[in-house]
């Protein structure tokens, strides 16, 4: 079969992966091949055992898989055939030199242009999906258009708003699709190209166009916003445990205020996830470089407000235990940043458990879908006596002292809470760092109850 357009994305992780699925999916007409280095990934692509788990996402890539949807390891061979080109290999917080612990490390993405380059024999348009500082787009233009063999390469910015755990929802129904370009008219050719392929399922007013450093600055913007809702939330929180008030009242007041809007007010243990904090410390990098320090500092106390209620949490569960952990067994009720995911990156639970173990506690991770990763991320304690992992959150709480939960998994809700009560040490302490139990039952079945922003119910 003639196909109208061969699609190429660089990097098969959690945006390109269920991004291109859903690309093939609503569009036969075009081939989508997805590319990684990483051999084991393309296996677990082509495999029922996919890399990531993602509802709904098996479903896609089994429609399409085999008929106009491709996972391959030849990137040469699907760079020479593409005519448009995503790009969305990862892009980490710079963890050496100028910037480190902000900057966005940016090798694996000039690594691609210059194969591109090398590979490449004819024109093509290369479309940044990662997350990447403003004027990357510029910086990969010059890298990209620095050939010597006559070929052209426009660089756009259609960066991905996706959430993990419905992104299958969001891509097939996004809030928007943006897309930015140079305005020059080879620019501006180039975005309707990208433009056409959206419109086979987006209704055309919500694919926004722009210049592509608002593009690539919209981005990041949209999760520092996001994130800074979460984190005054969450400083509220601790407010409110000082007066007795509830933050989730206070949560629900305040968002029936249509301008501030009910989304994301639920404080929590801590945002987690790959891109509000690499996102907002790339902002504060941008914003330093400039040497606007005023606005740099701004937002730098979204992450370390995040960090101190993380801190805070560790603290409440250590006071509340009679000031030592050491030695008792804690159960954590999700490892996931959230649910619906096995992707435990920057999760607020990482640092927990760390904390708990420094503290010598004895820690049980449970968690649904993520005790591969939490493995991964625990490496250094894995041989330790005082870790578990276990799937069954029965098991995890038996000969517990205290439960926590740090996913806000729905299997958590539904708990035999009696049960689990009967098989724990006394007295048994409950932390919901997500306010998703019944506070009140868990109180009357025996427990002491510390939920986040909310007065405690104890027995003692
Ligand atoms: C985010 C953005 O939502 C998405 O648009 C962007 O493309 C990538 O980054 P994601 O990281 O997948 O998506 O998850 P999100 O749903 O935004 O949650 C991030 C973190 O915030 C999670 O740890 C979540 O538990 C936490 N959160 C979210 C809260 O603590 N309270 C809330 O009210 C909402
Ligand atoms: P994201 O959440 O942004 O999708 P991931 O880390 O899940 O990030 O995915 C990025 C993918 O990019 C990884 O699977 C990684 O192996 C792949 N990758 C990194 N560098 C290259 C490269 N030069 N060529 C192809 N794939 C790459």
């Amino acid at each position: 079969m003639e196909f109208a357009k061969k699609i190429l994305c660089i990097g098969a992780g959690y945006v390109g992966g269920p991004t291109m699925a859903v690309i093939a999916a609503k569009c036969p007409q075009y081939k989508v091949t997805v590319v990684d280095i990483n051999k084991a990934r393309i296996n677990a692509w082509n495999s029922d055992a996919l890399p990531i788990y993602e509802p709904g996402l098996f479903e896609v890539v089994k429609q399409a898989r085999g008929r106009n949807l491709f996972f391959s390891t030849d990137i040469d061979a699907a760079i020479d055939e593409a005519d448009i080109i995503f790009v969305s290999v990862n892009t980490p917080t710079k963890s050496f030199g100028e910037g480190a612990g902000k900057a966005a490390d940016l090798q694996y993405w000039e690594l691609t242009a210059r194969n591109i380059v090398k590979v490449s024999r004819v024109d093509k348009i290369i479309i940044e999906k990662s997350t990447l500082p403003v004027r990357t787009a510029e910086a990969m233009g010059r890298i990209l258009n620095a050939n010597e063999k006559g070929i052209h390469f426009e660089v756009l910015s259609n960066p991905e708003f996706l959430a993990e755990g419905t992104a299958i929802e969001d891509l097939n129904d996004p809030d928007r699709v943006l897309i930015g370009s140079q305005l020059t008219p080879e620019g501006v050719k180039a975005r309707s190209q990208v433009v056409e392929i959206y419109a086979n399922w987006v209704p055309k007013e919500k694919i926004v166009t722009s210049n592509v450093w608002s593009a690539e600055l919209s981005k990041l913007v949209a999760n520092a916003f996001l994130a800074q809702r979460i984190s005054s939330i969450n400083s509220i929180s601790a407010l409110c445990e000082k007066t007795e008030a509830d933050v989730t009242e206070v949560s629900r007041t305040i968002g029936m205020d249509s301008r501030i809007g009910k989304r994301f007010l639920m404080s929590s243990v801590g945002f987690g996830g790959s891109c509000f904090k690499k996102d907002i410390l790339n902002l504060v990098y941008i914003c330093q470089s400039y040497g606007l320090t005023e606005v740099a500092d701004y937002w730098e106390s979204v992450v370390r407000m995040n960090e101190y209620q993380k801190r805070r949490f560790v603290q409440t569960m250590l006071k509340a235990m009679f000031n030592t952990v050491a030695g008792k067994r804690i159960a954590l009720l999700g490892f996931a940043f959230k649910a619906d995911t096995g992707d435990t990156r920057e999760s607020p639970a990482i640092e927990i458990a760390k904390q708990l173990l420094e503290e010598q506690a004895r820690v049980v991770i449970s968690d649904p879908k993520a005790l591969d990763n939490a493995k991964i991320d625990l490496a250094p304690y894995v041989d330790s006596d005082r870790i578990e992992f276990v799937e069954d959150p029965y098991v995890a709480a038996k000969g517990a002292h205290a439960i926590a939960v740090m996913t806000e998994w729905n299997a958590y809700k539904t708990l035999d809470y009696k049960k689990i009560f009967s098989s724990m040490e006394r007295p048994a302490f409950v932390f919901d760092g997500r306010n998703i139990l019944n506070h009140k039952e868990l109180f009357e079945i025996g427990f002491n109850v510390f939920p986040l922003g909310q007065p405690t119910l104890k027995h003692f």
